[in-house]
């Protein structure tokens, strides 16, 4: 099985149809680009994935876990399933490092010093530990770009 099968989804806003049944197998390891025009539905369908929005119709199944919002419940599906928002939905109260550790203690009740040594680790691929304890406002959007993908790894 592959790691994400999403079988004929299909998603409207009101009588809106964006996502006309989608059929999409994601191997382990591969990497995917979804390509198309402003509005056609990329970002709908990312957040199908992760259960933020509600679909009409289709499967959306993780290699382990069965299908998202029945076999797993969403709130254990979304642990699973690392998300970039397009304006990076970085909390603006918190610094870099908290932003990065706020779900993996909170939710996933880790250890602060086990999580932030995978925070730091990253931090430094992505040439930001240095900005650790900065406040997103004080970041670039490109580094803030770069710090939602570290929290999305962790
Ligand atoms: N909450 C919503 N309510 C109503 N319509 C919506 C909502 N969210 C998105 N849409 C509409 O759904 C369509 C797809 O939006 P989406 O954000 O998925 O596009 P996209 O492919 O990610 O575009 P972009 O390349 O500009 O990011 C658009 O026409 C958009 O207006
Ligand atoms: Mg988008």
């Amino acid at each position: 099985m592959s790691l994400l099968s999403i079988q004929h989804l299909q998603k409207s806003f009101a009588d809106n149809p964006i996502l006309r049944g989608i059929d999409l197998e994601v191997e382990q390891g591969e990497v995917v680009v979804i390509l198309g025009p402003s509005g056609c539905g990329k970002s709908t369908l990312l957040r199908c994935i992760n259960g933020l929005e509600p679909i009409q119709n289709g499967e959306i199944s993780l290699k382990g876990f069965g299908r998202l919002g029945q076999d797993i419940s969403w709130i254990k599906a979304r642990q699973e399933i690392g998300m970039v928002f397009q304006n990076y939905e970085l909390f603006g109260h918190m610094n870099v490092i908290n932003n990065i550790l706020l779900g993996p203690l909170q939710v996933q009740k880790r250890q602060r010093i086990e999580a932030e040594k995978v925070a730091d680790e990253l931090l430094k691929r992505v040439g930001l530990y240095d900005r650790k304890h900065d406040y997103p406002r004080q970041l670039s959007g490109g580094q803030k770009q770069r710090i939602a993908i570290v929290r999305s790894l962790v």
